[in-house]
């Protein structure tokens, strides 16, 4: 009798264990969720940085860190990342740019390299497709996101000549240039643009199909 009191009493301790360890992961994964919706709430193109604050080097392994982790297709992982950091680097990048690179103190240039993407065969509407694109996207946005969480900004740039960057770096000809992600620490004049406030309305960008 008191052997099975003795198991019974062991047995409601261990389920109220795992009730609580149940809504511990249910609160986690609420605030994991809402915490990374407030990231990109939060984040915006950074065009002020403050050009003489140093990036910390560990801060800036994480955001390597996070691009390497990135998925890509058929896990070929093409992505290429060049680190500009010096003034001769710097001033060849932005020579190759339309775009201001914003006096970023690091810029990672992220290309794809051509010879390993994943290429679709059976694609009609884009013959000879590759995922290279869409592989430093998420690349790039990780990246992005793991700056942001650190507090450092980043801003996105696309405005640049892709064959005058192979040029400037002397990068071979399967070296494709896909973004640069210009990186650091906000100046005082640190501010979002208008156009970060506008978002299109979820029934304007989504179909139900
Ligand atoms: C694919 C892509 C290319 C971009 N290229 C540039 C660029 O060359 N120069 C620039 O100043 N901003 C560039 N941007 C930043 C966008 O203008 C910016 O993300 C957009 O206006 C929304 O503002 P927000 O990032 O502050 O929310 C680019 C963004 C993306 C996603």
């Amino acid at each position: 009798m008191k052997k099975t009191l003795l198991l019974a009493i062991v047995a409601l301790m261990m389920c109220a264990c795992c009730n609580e360890k149940n809504n511990e992961t249910t609160e986690n994964q609420n605030t994991t969720t809402m915490d990374f919706l407030e990231l990109t709430k939060q984040r915006y193109s950074e065009r002020y940085f403050d050009s003489t604050r140093v990036v910390e080097q560990e801060k800036l392994d994480r955001i390597l860190e996070a691009g390497r982790q990135a998925p890509t297709a058929a896990n070929k992982q093409p992505q290429r990342l060049y680190l500009i950091k010096s003034k001769e680097a710097y001033q060849k990048a932005q020579s190759a740019s339309f775009s201001p690179l914003y006096n970023a103190p690091v810029v990672v240039l992220v290309c794809y390299d051509l010879d390993s993407t994943w290429h679709n065969q059976r694609e009609t509407l884009l013959p000879n497709y590759n995922s290279g694109e869409q592989d430093c996207a998420i690349v790039a946005t990780q990246m992005m996101y793991a700056a942001e969480e650190q507090g450092i900004h980043t801003i996105w740039i696309r405005g640049f000549d892709a064959g005058a960057l192979q040029k400037v770096f002397d990068l071979p000809a399967n070296m494709i240039p896909a973004m640069m992600l210009p990186l650091g620490y906000p100046s005082t004049e640190s501010e979002p643009s208008p156009k970060h406030f506008m978002r299109k309305p979820l029934e304007t960008i989504l179909t139900e199909l």
